[in-house]
């Protein structure tokens, strides 16, 4: 059985050999393909950007419509697919509905389920990138009680989203370039983070040879905790129980008291010791969506006056504990109209991106193992069996 070393939470464990993200946690340095998160947030788009995890370079004019072509051509799903929302609550959490209609693809699209297959692979990549946005505006839509919108290919990928979320037959939405953009801005920053714990779920469960579908829904499972994408939803919650400026004081103290056991939602990270830098750009993002808007959010005081005094408190200084990715974009995604269930979906969305770029690095390494921790057993030795008249 050999040696192995005991390290819980994975905090010195290095899973895989990767070329996709970097990040320097002390620096707050994060690079896709070595293009800095900046960089990549104000001149790229998300199409772009998903060709670059998923193919090492930028794309040229001609790659760039080719992938877009790939993508839009998928953008539909089976018609039966839309049975599956029947089945569901229409109080159902959206993340649930996304697990299971995400699995379920892989019942629908035979021809992409052959991992050993290139062009399979490559077809199932095109497929969860296109049709993610198609199942979260169904989800959204089956909760309102609202008719499915279809995609529709003339638009860009955050634009088409928007559209089947917020347009009815009755009205069609009005596109807003500065909502457009930031839509496609809140996907670039989520697309991917290097082997947080979706990614790294999504890699375990394709270590056993699953097929991407199967893949993606497990590591949208993981996603949902709290302490993953679903600290967005819990950082707007947090916000509104906090209610004004003048609790904030009151909220930071009882996030420093351990027996609380309430920690302040959008702060801290694994890695980052440092300002998270997606963090930053989310700041600036989340004022031009309320200036557009007009919209004035007393929630956005709240934040910001809950930054500024836990930036300069010892305990939260000490611990390097700074604002992370979700820290703004709930406000942002509020003012935009998204209910707080859909936040989370919405990172799934742009990650699925991560994880297939991430899935498809680790099939194509001659190297990959299956996945298979060891553990520290600490039950009871070795007994003999106790019949149920003795016990
Ligand atoms: N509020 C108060 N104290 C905190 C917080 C917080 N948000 N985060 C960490 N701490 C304290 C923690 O209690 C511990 O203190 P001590 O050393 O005295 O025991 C110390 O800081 C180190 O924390 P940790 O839990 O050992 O660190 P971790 O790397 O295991 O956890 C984390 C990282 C992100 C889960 C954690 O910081 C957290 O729960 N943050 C709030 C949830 C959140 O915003 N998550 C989103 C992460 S970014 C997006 C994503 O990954 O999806």
């Amino acid at each position: 059985t050999g040696y192995f070393t005991y390290d819980p939470g994975y905090m010195s464990t290095g899973s895989c050999e990767s070329k996709i993200t970097f990040i320097d946690g002390d620096e707050g340095v994060l690079l896709h393909r070595g293009y800095p998160i900046d960089e990549l947030a104000d001149h790229s788009d998300f199409m772009e950007v998903a060709y670059l995890l998923l193919h090492g370079e930028l794309p040229t004019e001609v790659q760039s419509r080719e992938f877009e072509h790939a993508i839009t051509y998928h953008t539909m799903v089976h018609e039966q697919l839309r049975r599956f929302y029947d089945g569901f609550r229409r109080d159902a959490h959206p993340m649930a509905v996304m697990c299971g209609v995400t699995g379920a693809l892989a019942a629908f699209y035979h021809d992409s389920t052959d991992i050993t297959d290139e062009r399979q692979r490559e077809i199932a990549t095109h497929r969860l990138i296109a049709k993610m946005p198609t199942l979260a505006a169904m989800a959204y839509k089956y909760s309102v009680g609202q008719p499915f919108v279809y995609p529709r290919n003339d638009l860009g990928y955050a634009e088409n989203f928007l559209n089947m979320m917020f347009s009815v037959p009755a009205e069609p939405y009005r596109m807003s370039p500065t909502l457009s953009k930031a839509m496609d801005k809140i996907f670039i920053l989520h697309a991917d983070h290097e082997q947080n714990a979706s990614t790294s779920t999504v890699r375990l469960a394709g270590s056993s040879g699953a097929n991407p579908f199967a893949c993606i829904a497990a590591g949208i499972a993981s996603l949902w905790g709290p302490a993953h994408g679903g600290a967005n939803e819990a950082v707007l919650k947090m916000l509104g129980e906090i209610g004004s400026k003048d609790k904030v004081g009151e909220a930071v103290k009882m996030a420093k008291d351990k027996s609380s056991h309430f920690r302040l939602m959008g702060f801290g990270h694994r890695v980052y010791k440092n300002y998270d830098p997606r963090a930053k750009v989310m700041q600036k993002t989340c004022y031009e969506v309320l200036g557009e808007l007009g919209v004035k959010d007393p929630l956005l005081d709240v934040a910001m006056e809950l930054e500024r005094i836990a930036l300069q408190d010892e305990y939260f200084v000490e611990r390097k504990l700074y604002p992370n990715v979700d820290f703004y974009s709930g406000i942002i995604l509020k003012a935009m109209g998204f209910p707080v269930s859909m936040f989370t979906v919405l990172f799934a969305v742009a990650r699925t991106v991560g994880w297939v770029a991430q899935w498809k690095e680790m099939i194509e390494d001659p190297a990959y193992k299956i996945g298979r921790p060891r553990q520290l057993y600490t039950g009871a030795p070795k007994r003999s069996f106790v019949p149920v008249e003795k016990r």
